[in-house]
């Protein structure tokens, strides 16, 4: 059923926003939307934001996609001036001294290129679940990002972590190996650790942060708040 009704949703977003896009960090959600839009031969672009600090495995995982489903990933890549200053100002992982260090690290490597990935788009689709967060609980399948003026789908919003294994499983569908050390969700790999089966699987993110303080910039809400990216640990 959910699964029937991804390929609807994705096939109405392909015929009414085109262009649109899938905003893919390789993780098992992105990596199961990437699945069904190459089975269905759908006209939606797949980009990754390489922030430069992505792990070893995602970036082995771009290649894999690209020859597993003989589609084009496009990868959007910080400016090298404004990372170089950071560098220069803050040092290279300034990020663990101070939250706005942090936001200013994932604004330069990750909410800049995502507005160029966005330019000339209608829509974007992305993997965020219910399940995530407390924040995203009330997740909408389909919202109007103000900030970049379009649509904005988040088809898997109902998705249980469960589904969407048992789909990756039944389809082959190739993942991200961090996921058999432990993680359970896909960010930077300075950012992101494994995390204890009984923890929040987002409890990996920023783990050093107060849970109020977790917001990455990519995700605003319509009325144009900041989703936060996790609220438990
Ligand atoms: S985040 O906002 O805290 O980074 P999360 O990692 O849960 O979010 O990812 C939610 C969705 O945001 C992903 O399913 C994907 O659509 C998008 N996203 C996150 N990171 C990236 C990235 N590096 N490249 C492209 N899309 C991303
Ligand atoms: Fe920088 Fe960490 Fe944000 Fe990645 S997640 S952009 S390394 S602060």
């Amino acid at each position: 059923m959910k699964e029937a009704r991804l390929v609807e949703t994705l096939r109405a977003v392909a015929d009414r926003f085109s262009p649109a896009a899938l905003a893919s960090s390789l993780s098992i959600e992105d990596m199961v939307l990437t699945d069904a839009i190459a089975r269905a031969g759908l006209p939606i672009e797949v980009f990754v934001l390489d922030t430069g600090r992505l792990h070893a495995d995602s970036l082995v995982l771009i290649e894999k996609v690209r020859r597993h489903y003989g589609i084009e990933v496009a990868v959007y890549a910080p400016d090298p001036e404004a990372v170089a200053q950071y560098t220069r100002a803050f040092g290279r992982d300034a990020f663990y001294q101070a939250v706005e260090l942090r936001k200013r690290c994932c604004e330069i490597r990750k909410v800049e290129p995502l507005g160029r990935a966005l330019s000339g788009k209608r829509a974007w689709i992305t993997g965020q679940r219910r399940e995530h967060s407390a924040d995203r609980a009330r997740l909408s399948e389909r919202e109007f990002d103000a900030a970049h003026g379009m649509e904005k789908f988040n088809p898997l919003a109902a998705w249980t972590e469960l589904e969407v294994w048992h789909y990756a499983r039944e389809r082959r569908v190739p993942y991200s190996r961090l996921y058999d050390q432990g993680y359970r969700s896909i960010g930077c790999a300075p950012c992101t650790r494994p995390v204890l089966p009984i923890e929040d699987a987002r409890a990996g993110r920023w783990w050093w942060e107060q849970a109020e303080a977790k917001e990455c910039g990519l995700h605003v809400a319509p009325d144009g708040r900041l989703v936060r990216a996790n609220v438990s640990a």
